[in-house]
């Protein structure tokens, strides 16, 4: 395993292509502008330069982290000579389903295919390939070059070799990786979410504020960020988007978003990314 192509540049992608290419792969990084992949590529700069202001990795280490990674604007081509593919764009089932119908005609046989998907069935994904057996789940967390975990998700059909494989890459990695098998919100988000949900529910019904419902989590169970702060970092869409998965997939009332949570996406307010979310940001 020597080159990895990682499609998508956001949040979660540039840093699946900072670690990857930090740990000596070749990484391919695939966007669909020149706009997005050049963003992808600063922001990878940027938080390079924070490790070495931190004196965790060298100038040299960054610069040859940089040299490591391609750019592309095409699929196809992207993954056309890889060991393994790591999707990481919007949570749309019809989006990725046609984006691994692409990677499955062109990536290499040998090559493995594996989603960051926070809350998409890998088995369903699995099946819109022609390689169910070499598809995995490999989940990363936010912020990507600093969070320990990878959790990899087993398909219904991932074969043995094919978990074993990616455990191993991911503590090449540096990072720890703990199995889970494929059902709605595997263990991390089955876990989070409704923790950052019955938040949510604490505010709609005026137990606290945001920030002290935050403060409560924070200094009394040690939480590095409160739920209203991690649900904001998260995206208040995806947390609304991974709690629809929970519900329907398990038809289990317990999972119902919080009507307020479902009112602010409604009204864009979806926390960092567009600077309100439960708190103001600059
Ligand atoms: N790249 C590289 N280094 C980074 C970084 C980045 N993007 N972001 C932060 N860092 C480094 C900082 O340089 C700093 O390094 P140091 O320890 O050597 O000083 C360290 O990480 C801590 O950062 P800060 O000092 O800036 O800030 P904090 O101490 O407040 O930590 C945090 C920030 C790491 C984000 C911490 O608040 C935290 O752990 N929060 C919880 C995050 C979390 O739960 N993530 C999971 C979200 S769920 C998810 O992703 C799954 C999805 O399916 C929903």
């Amino acid at each position: 395993m020597k080159k990895v192509a990682v499609i998508g540049g956001g949040t979660m992608g540039n840093g699946i292509v900072h670690v990857f290419a930090m740990n000596g792969y070749e990484v391919h990084l695939i966007e669909t502008k020149k706009e997005f992949a050049e963003r992808a590529l600063n922001t990878i700069d940027k938080n390079l330069s924070r490790m070495v202001n931190k004196e965790k990795i060298s100038e040299n280490d960054k610069a040859a982290t940089l040299d490591r990674i391609q750019t592309f604007l095409d699929v196809n081509e992207g993954v056309s000579d890889v060991d393994l593919v790591v999707e990481a764009v919007p949570e749309v089932f019809d989006l990725k389903k046609k984006i691994f119908e692409a990677v499955d005609e062109s990536a290499p046989d040998h090559a493995i295919l594996a989603s960051n998907t926070s809350s998409i069935s890998i088995t369903k994904l699995a099946a819109v390939t022609g390689r169910p057996e070499r598809f995995i789940g490999m989940h990363f967390f936010n912020p990507v070059p600093v969070m320990k975990l990878v959790e990899v998700i087993n398909g219904l059909e991932t074969s043995e070799e094919v978990t074993k494989t990616i455990m191993e890459i991911s503590k090449k990695l540096n990072k720890v990786p703990v199995p889970a098998n494929d059902f709605p919100g595997f263990v991390s988000n089955r876990v989070l979410m409704p923790m950052i949900n019955e938040a949510i529910f604490c505010v709609h019904e005026g137990v606290a504020e945001p920030e002290h419902v935050d403060e409560v989590m924070k200094l009394g169970m040690a939480h590095p960020m409160g739920p209203l702060r991690l649900a904001d970092f998260i995206g208040l869409d995806v947390c609304l988007d991974i709690l629809n998965v929970l519900y329907e997939g398990f038809k289990d009332p317990k999972y119902r978003p919080a009507p307020l949570l479902v009112k602010m996406v409604d009204a864009g307010k979806l926390g960092d990314k567009t600077d309100e979310g439960f708190f103001k940001y600059d």
